[in-house]
């Protein structure tokens, strides 16, 4: 079979990069071999994401520029995914008349057949609708390029439609996979060498409640710990409403669970929480961050945090920074409120002027960036686990890893420690990484 040259563009999510993956690897098998040069691609995929405007202007904007490429290579086949894509649909072809295909979040698995229709009689495709399970859910994406860590989909869709969200009506109802499904493919993938999963889902709690096959999220968890060759679980994203005690005890109960939790907060007012439809109080939320700390005092907590939601007052604002000051988070993502078509919060009254969002954010973002410092300074002179990923990029000489708490560190090392969990001594705390040395056992000391 001939090689053709695959290109993808990513936006949005982990789910998104997952999707991106699964598409490469559907595509492997109808002889597509991805590039990372768009310009010399037979077969180009946007995989967008609708969550905010400025999310869905960058697809816009490569969309637009990809005509020029076209018209030097009209044999070349361009395709958007995603959740741009599922909320545009057919409309996507009136106004990109270089576009070949559109496909939706629940159609990933149709794209070899897709493709296989362009190449034959080139005519425009659109297959954006949804199916109660997601074909593609459990698609397998072989290790490559000496990968050491892997996303393993454990459910899709999410039913809480918090008033600011898309995600619900372009990803539809959760559906969950079968823990069999999802615990073999772990196994397939340790058996190709990778050490580290992240189990994906825009609600991860719901497994075992409402989705799954009777398993609790904490008891397939700890099925995944005893596969051989798995060192580290990580899970994202968790709703604060259905984290149970069940899975905060997983953090002390499971030793292959790494102490980092993805909780997001978005607003420290109970005014905006309620209108925001997100099913639980600040002082909830505090309580869990309480319980998960008193288990395990080093776990780290990061979230997400949305400024100017509409009827958000200087006051409600205020309690997010207090609330920020209290908890101290490892980390955040942070935004400012963006208008999508369709959601509750789009008909609310109140809307906060742009030029204020960006003033409540810039200032939120100054606190956490000195909660963030203070954090990875707090570790310096601290041995850390560390999983070798790869080459760092900042220099040849460096390895790039993970501490269990999910920070990037940066320390001297050769290649062949890639995939080893080694012990570093943490020299430096940045805002963005921290610096470290290896510990030498043998030679019995660090310094
Ligand atoms: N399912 C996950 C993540 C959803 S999207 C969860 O529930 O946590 C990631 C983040 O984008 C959200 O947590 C929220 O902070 C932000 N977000 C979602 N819709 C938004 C909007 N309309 N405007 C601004 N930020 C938004
Ligand atoms: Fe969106 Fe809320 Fe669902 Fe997260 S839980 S995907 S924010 S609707
Ligand atoms: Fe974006 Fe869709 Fe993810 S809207 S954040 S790509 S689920």
């Amino acid at each position: 079979m001939k090689n053709t040259l695959l290109y993808i563009e990513t936006f949005g999510c982990q789910m998104n990069v997952h999707d991106s993956e699964q598409m490469a690897a559907l595509l492997a098998d109808s002889g597509y071999k991805l590039t990372e040069n768009i310009m010399l691609a037979d077969l180009i995929l946007i995989n967008t994401c609708s969550i905010r405007e400025k999310a869905a202007q960058k697809a816009y904007s490569l969309l637009g520029r990809l005509v020029k490429i076209k018209k030097k290579n009209p044999e070349l086949i361009i395709g958007v995914g995603g959740c741009l894509a599922q909320h545009i649909g057919q409309k996507f072809h009136k106004n990109f008349a270089h576009l070949d295909f559109v496909f939706g979040t629940h159609n990933i698995d149709r794209l070899p057949q897709i493709v296989a229709a362009i190449k034959e009689k080139r005519e425009k495709i659109t297959e954006i609708d949804f199916y109660e399970s997601v074909n593609s859910i459990g698609v397998f994406v072989p290790p490559q390029n000496g990968k050491v860590s892997a996303f393993v989909t454990i459910m899709q869709g999410c039913n809480n439609f918090c008033a600011y969200c898309v995600v619900p009506y372009l990803r539809g109802a959760e559906t969950g996979r079968p823990s069999e499904d999802i615990l073999e493919e772990i196994r397939k993938l340790a058996d190709q060498g990778i050490k580290e999963v992240i189990l994906l889902g825009q609600n991860v709690n719901s497994y075992g409640k409402t989705i799954g096959n009777g398993l609790s999220f904490a008891a397939l968890i700890k099925k995944i710990g005893k596969i051989p060759g798995i060192e580290r679980i990580r899970f994202t994203t968790s709703h604060p409403r259905d984290l149970s005690d069940e899975l905060i005890r997983c953090f002390t109960e499971e030793e292959k669970l790494c102490e980092h939790i993805h909780l997001p907060v978005q607003s420290g007012s109970n005014k905006i929480l309620a209108l925001m439809n997100r099913g639980y109080t600040v002082e909830e939320y505090m309580k869990k961050v309480d319980h998960l700390r008193n288990l395990n005092p080093h776990i780290s907590i990061t979230s997400d945090i949305i400024v100017g939601f509409p009827g958000e007052t200087q006051d409600d604002y205020q309690e997010t920074i207090d609330m920020m000051k209290k908890i101290r988070f490892d980390s955040t993502f942070s935004f400012k409120y963006s208008e999508r078509e369709g959601t509750e919060a789009q008909k609310l009254e109140g809307k906060i002027e742009e030029c204020e969002k960006l003033r409540r954010l810039k200032q939120l973002q100054m606190l956490q960036d000195r909660h963030t410092l203070d954090k990875n300074i707090a570790l310096e002179n601290t041995r850390q686990e560390i999983l070798v990923e790869r080459r760092s990029k900042n220099s040849k000489d460096d390895l790039m890893g993970r501490t269990r708490s999910w920070k990037i560190v940066n320390f001297e090392g050769g290649l062949e420690l890639t995939g080893k969990l080694v012990d570093v001594k943490i020299s430096k705390g940045y805002l963005h990484s921290l610096r470290g040395k290896m510990i030498d056992e043998e030679a019995g000391s660090v310094d």
